[in-house]
């Protein structure tokens, strides 16, 4: 077993989430030598001694093997991981915005000075998904990982549906308890689950996904007609990213919320819960739920990272080690369902095949059969007229 000397970034909740699981661990024990923050004004739970305003206290004290990075900032945490791994130094984050923006380069840069990057609490919480992934489905070809990554718009969801909460109060809600991004805009405009769905597409097929090739859309523009559309058909609205292998080469990968039957075990994942539904070629369907979100959970994920590296645990990759992995393509053809204040929204989209028209008291939804790749050059007018978009269950 490897002794770890950690150098922490960031405090907030995650940072004080990962002491506390150190503090009360009782299986793994090790301790935390300096912890770099921004804020010198912010009063801090434990010692001042521990603190310090100067990243390279961690990044230039060779006494210092493990880096631990639980900042917000994107780019800044891109900076403080590129430099910890050229200078040795292996790394643990819960960073998915920055690992989905430079995970090829992030990825070279730890094989290249042959240290470990590690990152579990950066994809659904608590549930060890990278790790099942990288370990257990290895070697079976996947042919799809879809599910609920996104702790905060499942709560609003859960609260929307099941206590006739108004969106602003539910998300506040999902802010006081700690799931939310500082910038909420990432989990209710789906970049959060976007993200995370890049990092799940390169562990279970070996794809390295680039944000811009994915539809997304959030639910901000959801709307009581919706909430009634999804009670009146025994659905429940989730925002579920899907990674679905098309061919043996091919597979397309999309963030968009999604009406599920109730009886379904998606739907009956609620609150900060998420789950992640794993199909392989052999194995058929495999489900995971756990705590998506939250000061412990995520805290517990990293602790779980710190204590494989004391085991000089690293991701093998393997799947992007295989000769071919399948690339994006936008093929695909959904069901979904468009609603609006205004009928003319509705006719910008090209159906296949239309399900269903419904107009009552100045509310418009159409269902029917669409292209991936036809509502995908539809996204900017979708937000800009704030049109909701879903897709309806479809058995496989
Ligand atoms: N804001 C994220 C969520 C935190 O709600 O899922 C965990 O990644």
């Amino acid at each position: 077993m490897k002794t770890l000397k950690i150098g922490l970034f960031g405090f907030g909740c995650v940072g004080q989430g990962l002491y506390h699981t150190l503090q009360h661990s009782t299986g793994f024990k090790t301790r935390i030598e300096k912890i770099v923050v921004k804020n010198r004004e912010k009063l801090r739970p434990i010692g001042q001694e521990f603190f310090s305003y100067d990243k390279n206290d961690i990044l230039e004290n060779s006494d210092i093997n493990v880096v631990i990075e639980l900042i917000d900032d994107a780019e800044e945490a891109y900076k403080i991981v590129s430099t910890a791994l050229k200078n040795g130094k292996n790394v643990v984050t819960a960073n998915k915005k920055m690992l989905a923006l430079h995970l090829e380069t992030l990825l070279a840069l730890a094989k290249e000075n042959s240290v470990s990057l590690l990152y579990e609490a950066a994809a659904c919480g608590s549930i060890p998904i990278i790790r099942t992934l990288e370990e257990y489905f290895d070697n079976e070809e996947l042919s799809r990982i879809s599910g609920i990554f996104n702790g905060t718009t499942n709560y609003i969801l859960t609260k929307l549906a099941s206590e006739n909460l108004e969106f602003a109060a539910a998300l506040k809600k999902a802010q006081e308890l700690g799931f939310a991004e500082s910038n909420p805009e990432s989990d209710v405009e789906a970049f959060d689950p976007l993200y995370k769905t890049i990092i799940l597409a390169l562990h279970g097929f070996g794809t390295i996904l680039k944000p811009e090739q994915l539809l997304r859309f959030g639910i901000t523009t959801l709307k009581k007609g919706d909430l009634d559309f999804a009670s009146k058909n025994n659905f429940k609205i989730k925002l579920v990213p899907s990674i679905q292998r098309l061919s043996e080469n091919r597979l397309s990968a999309y963030v968009i919320p999604k009406f599920i039957p109730k009886e379904h075990h998606l739907a009956k994942v609620d609150n900060e819960f998420n789950g992640v539904i794993v199909e392989g070629q052999f194995s058929g369907e495999q489900f995971f739920v756990g705590r998506g979100a939250g000061s412990l959970p995520t805290g517990a994920a990293v602790l779980s990272d710190i204590s494989a590296l004391s085991f000089s645990y690293s991701y093998e990759n393997k799947k992007l080690r295989q000769l071919q992995q399948p690339t994006f393509s936008d093929e695909l053809k959904i069901n979904i369902y468009v609603s609006s204040s205004k009928a003319a929204d509705l006719e910008i989209f090209p159906f296949e095949e239309t399900f269903e028209d419904f107009k009552k008291n100045g509310f418009y939804y159409r269902t029917g059969k669409i292209g991936l790749a036809e509502i995908k050059q539809l996204e900017t007018v979708v937000r800009t007229r704030k049109i909701f978009v879903a897709e309806i269950f479809e058995q496989h």
